[in-house]
């Protein structure tokens, strides 16, 4: 190691920091020009400052902030040691040497940070020459020496910075809130700061000022591939983007397309509403979720289209995305969209996400109700959800939660009838999670396999055979399960 490889330590300077006292609590003695500076520039910190000094010693621009409130306490007298009560900061600015070097002592006993105007022995920080600009703040010291000359420096280098230097330091600081949103893990930070300075580096600060939202929203599709494209090429793509933006706007305002979301009920085309039969006779183009069955369709003429199969997660957001994109395309040339779902759309149909999907690219979605299985498979089992002295409360449930797990069941209440959808491929692991639940084992329990199809099924079970029976009876998808007293209600 050679002394050539470190830099010297030039001692005798201060540690330049920037000191947040946002909210702290700071204590300004005396009223008169040096106390009306130190007000501004903690005000301008957003501290909460207390200031002590009788009414007969306040310069008035201080009786003006303490009229406007911009002063937090303002204590009517002499210095009080009480004051420095729960203080962060100290700033004394009176005439008065030897009640200064007390109070720089009280303060020093009870390491409250303490600067006395002019007595720099006095000062455990000292004030700069400061040059602001925005967000910008250039601050310049001397270590006490010469104050008057510091001011002079910041002048020359306040002087010499480039026009619009506080919008480009704003737009910067968007631009990189903006990283952070996009790419908020730790293990990111270094690819963030290195893509920001690279950002610094190469765009000229003309550049950086023009930094908009719209410009930033272009730019960070460079940020994935950790690429610093040039100003103008990010200009150029929010020019066209907006061009086309506009353009489809335009498109918009012409087009009539409509879409509806239509509940068809469990499968029975008689248990659709009138509305909802309506609906499908103006259709242009219906897109259908697998479960509606063929029926429900059979004196219609328009297109068809049955949701792709996929399974799994992922494979299910990308039916939704392809659906999705069926539906807008068709809304573009004007047509009308029925997106129809079995049941009730917006019961465990996924209905609210497409309502705000739609929402977003502008199109306003009409809703009708359907008959929800949660409700018609019960009744085609002759089973009252509620019934007096049996139930009085009903609990749907999915089996089918957040990737596929069970949700979160309440504990057993025998005053509740319990409804899960989607429940045959979970019916071993929902028996063990409703006997942990404190559900008794025989409690009765149906399946509704084709609930108000030709091809209905229903089937007993307790709450200790569900699985056994899913298995020995073969029941398949779709078919609900009802779990509680009033299952036989109407048999005994
Ligand atoms: C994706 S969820 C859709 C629920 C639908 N939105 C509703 O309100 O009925 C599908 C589940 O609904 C239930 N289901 C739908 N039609 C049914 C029917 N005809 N009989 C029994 N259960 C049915 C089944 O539990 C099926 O797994």
């Amino acid at each position: 190691m050679s002394s050539e490889e470190y830099p010297n330590i030039r001692s005798g300077g201060s540690l330049l920091l920037a000191w947040r006292i946002k909210n702290k609590n700071v204590l300004i003695v005396g009223g008169g020009e040096v106390a009306t500076s130190r007000v501004i520039k903690a005000l301008e910190a957003d501290a909460l400052i207390t200031l002590v000094c009788p009414e007969k010693g306040l310069k008035d621009e201080l009786k003006y902030r303490i009229q406007q409130k911009q002063i937090y306490k303002w204590i009517n007298r002499e210095f009080e040691v009480s004051d420095l009560e729960g203080i962060d900061m100290v700033l004394s600015a009176i005439d008065d040497p030897i009640r200064s070097e007390e109070i720089c002592v009280m303060c020093r006993e009870r390491k409250i940070p303490v600067n006395v105007a002019d007595i720099p022995l006095m000062c455990d920080f000292y004030f700069m020459a400061e040059h602001r600009d925005g967000p910008l703040q250039i601050a310049v010291s001397t270590n006490g020496q010469g104050p008057k000359l510091a001011t002079i420096i910041r002048d020359r280098i306040a002087g010499n910075l480039p026009k619009g230097i506080a919008e480009a330091i704003k737009s910067v600081g968007l631009l990189r809130q903006k990283v952070r949103q996009v790419d908020p893990s730790h293990t990111s930070s270094k690819k963030r700061m290195n893509w920001m300075s690279r950002i610094c580096e190469q765009w000229a600060l003309e550049e950086l000022k023009q930094l908009d939202e719209e410009k930033i929203t272009t730019l960070m599709t460079f940020y994935e591939n950790n690429d610093v494209p040039n100003f103008s090429l990010i200009k150029e793509r929010t020019l066209q983007k907006n061009l086309d933006e506009n353009f489809e706007k335009q498109i918009d305002s012409t087009k009539k397309g409509r879409i509806i979301l239509v509940g068809a009920g469990p499968g029975d085309p008689e248990l659709m509403t009138i509305k909802a039969t309506k609906a499908l006779m103006s259709a242009d183009l219906i897109v259908s979720d697998r479960l509606v069955p063929p029926v429900i369709f059979s004196n219609i003429t328009c297109e068809i289209r049955l949701a792709p199969v996929k399974s799994g997660e992922d494979k299910s957001q990308e039916s939704q995305n392809e659906i999705q994109t069926w539906c807008l395309d068709a809304l573009n040339e004007g047509k009308t969209v029925i997106r129809l779902k079995v049941g009730d759309p917006f019961l465990f149909g996924r209905g609210g996400e497409e309502v705000t999907y739609f929402r977003e690219k502008g199109w306003n979605v009409e809703v009708i109700p359907g008959i929800s299985s949660a409700l018609s498979a019960p009744m085609a089992a002759d089973v009252p959800v509620t019934h007096r002295n049996l139930s009085d409360q009903v609990l749907i449930i999915t089996g089918q939660g957040t990737k596929g797990r069970l949700p979160e069941l309440p504990k057993y209440h025998e005053m509740r009838t319990t409804v899960v959808l989607m429940s045959v491929g979970k019916a071993n692991e929902l028996s063990k999670e409703l006997l942990d639940k404190g559900y008794p084992e025989h409690l009765p329990s149906v399946f509704v396999e084709n609930g108000n199809r030709p091809e209905e099924r229903i089937i007993s079970a307790t709450v200790s055979t569900l699985g056994e029976v899913v298995e020995k009876q073969h029941i398949v998808s779709p078919a609900t399960l009802i779990i509680g007293r009033s299952v036989n209600a109407l048999t005994n």
